[in-house]
């Protein structure tokens, strides 16, 4: 009797349990969709391949190499160029619903302008976006992931107006060259990267250091590119290709430290990527209001004869409001915001920014990848979903990178937590009513993470840089990953 009811016990607990589990199991809605991302520079390598031209990046590894941690460069990088099949056999055993990869301007386009096209370049992009569509894999395709033709540098790069025209030129190309197969694309990756980190802080290349002026004219010049390209799709290639295209931004959320805190976090979640996402998703098609108060403001007190920040003509604004056709998002982190600058027990360095006089910082307990900045804080991630709904009238959402560092190794556990905590935010916010239709993970492979060369590792899958294959073998989050897309679920 002992023994049976002890059986019995054991079979009623499983099946409690059992069902408690699956009770608990988180289903992705009905047609969301999964993906991996890459950027030209950080994998394809082949970096003066078949006629290829340099970019801001190879002129700036090549010039200054020790400009990375390690003092190498994307010359070869994960070898993406030659080893695209392979790209395509790791989607395929992911089951990725779609794969965000990036063209090289200057594969294309050589000489920058589209006098004469780089049949070879196009070749690859063809190959590669042929051979994801034989397993139905859709392409997603960005068209600027900060890899600037060099000739276009130095001619001013984002702070000369007709860059307007450069960019409208390469993206109607691109549009005709791969659009009756690409049906997703991307404008430009991260406005505030391109324009704070390569025109302010000396973060990113150019590596200019004109904070303040050069950083506020890259905006509008990128503003007006992107909208641009928008409009060009939309009129001339949406009747017939009928895709979608959109700009992904990139944001940290910023919480407030104290009550005391809550304009200011407020201001700097608007300085940061409001700067961008105001103009395209608010009525007014303009920079967010306190940016050009305080800008202003600022400019005026430093005796400037007018502010520092561009302004759009009314042309401009009826061009940037609402071309977008999601709010594309990449989001890895939260950030504190505070005004005092006593911060000692903090581990981050932390940041000031002079237009809006705050600090942004991470309290030392958060727990962190190997990148400095990147803390695991879902409950930031969710705040962003629900800002972005609430602020912008519930756009559809694209999370077209997500991601965590490691220094390596198979064994990635602490990436396989962000990925579940950030995809549990994800389904909080969707409870909620946030439209959000895909999630990516940055990134399918190790590869050149910028100035800091080959330290940071963010792959799903491992890169050998050691061995002249560049083998890719899959770590410990790929097979969870590849789990999450096949049963579209999240399991406790
Ligand atoms: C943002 C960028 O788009 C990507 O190029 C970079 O590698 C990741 N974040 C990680 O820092």
């Amino acid at each position: 009797i002992l023994h049976l009811s002890l059986l019995s016990c054991i079979l009623l607990c499983e099946s409690e349990a059992l069902k408690e589990a699956r009770q608990s199991v988180r289903k992705f809605p009905d047609g969301f969709q999964f993906g991996t991302a890459t950027a030209s520079y950080q994998v394809e390598g082949g970096w003066d391949a078949d006629g290829k031209s340099p970019s801001i990046w190879d002129h700036l590894t090549h010039n200054d190499p020790c400009s990375t941690d390690d003092c190498k460069n994307g010359d070869i990088a994960a070898d993406s160029y030659n080893l695209y099949k392979r790209d395509v056999e790791m989607m395929r055993e992911l089951g990725l619903d779609f794969y965000r990869f990036s063209l090289s301007w200057t594969r294309i386009l050589p000489t920058s302008f589209p006098d004469k096209i780089n049949e070879a370049g196009v070749q690859y992009y063809n190959n590669l976006i042929n051979e994801m569509l034989k397993y139905n894999i859709q392409p997603l395709v960005t068209l600027f992931h900060w890899d600037l033709p060099q000739k276009l540098q130095e001619m001013g790069g984002w702070t000369n107006p007709h860059i307007v025209d450069w960019f409208s030129d390469y993206a109607r190309v691109a549009f005709e060259l791969f659009g009756d197969r690409v049906k997703n694309w991307i404008t430009i990756n991260e406005p505030s990267a391109v324009c704070f980190h390569g025109y302010g802080s000396v973060t990113l290349a150019p590596m200019l250091n004109i904070q303040g002026v050069a950083e506020y004219m890259c905006a509008k010049n990128l503003l007006v590119a992107h909208a641009k390209a928008y409009h060009i799709y939309d009129k001339e290639f949406r009747p017939t290709q009928g895709g979608t295209i959109g700009l992904t931004h990139n944001a940290f959320w910023y919480e407030p430290e104290t009550e005391n805190d809550v304009e200011l976090a407020e201001a700097v979640r608007q300085f940061e990527w409001g700067q961008y996402a105001h103009p395209i998703f608010s009525k007014t098609g303009d920079f967010p209001p306190v940016m050009k108060e305080k800008i202003a403001a600022k400019s005026a007190a430093q005796g400037f004869k007018r502010t520092r920040l561009p302004e759009f003509t009314s042309e401009e604004v009826e061009m940037v409001r609402g071309s977008s056709d999601f709010f594309g998002l990449n989001a890895y982190t939260t950030f504190l915001v505070y005004k005092n600058e006593s911060l000692e027990g903090y581990y981050d360095v932390p940041s000031f920014y002079d237009d809006y006089e705050a600090l942004t910082y991470q309290p030392t307990h958060w727990s962190g990848a190997a990148s400095v900045w990147l803390k695991d804080v879902p409950w930031g991630f969710y705040n962003l979903l629900t800002k972005i709904r609430e602020d912008y009238d519930n756009p559809p959402v694209f999370i077209l990178e997500n991601g965590y560092s490691t220094r390596g190794g198979l064994d990635d556990d602490d990436r396989i937590t962000y990925i579940r905590s950030h995809l549990n935010a994800l389904l909080d916010a969707i409870e909620e009513g946030s439209d959000i239709q895909k999630y990516t993970v940055w990134s399918l492979m190790d590869n050149f993470e910028w100035t800091r060369g080959y330290t940071e590792r963010f792959g799903l899958y491992e890169v050998d840089y050691e061995s002249p294959q560049r083998t890719r073998t899959p770590r410990k989050s790929a097979f969870v990953y590849k789990e999450i897309v096949r049963s579209r679920a999240l399991d406790p």
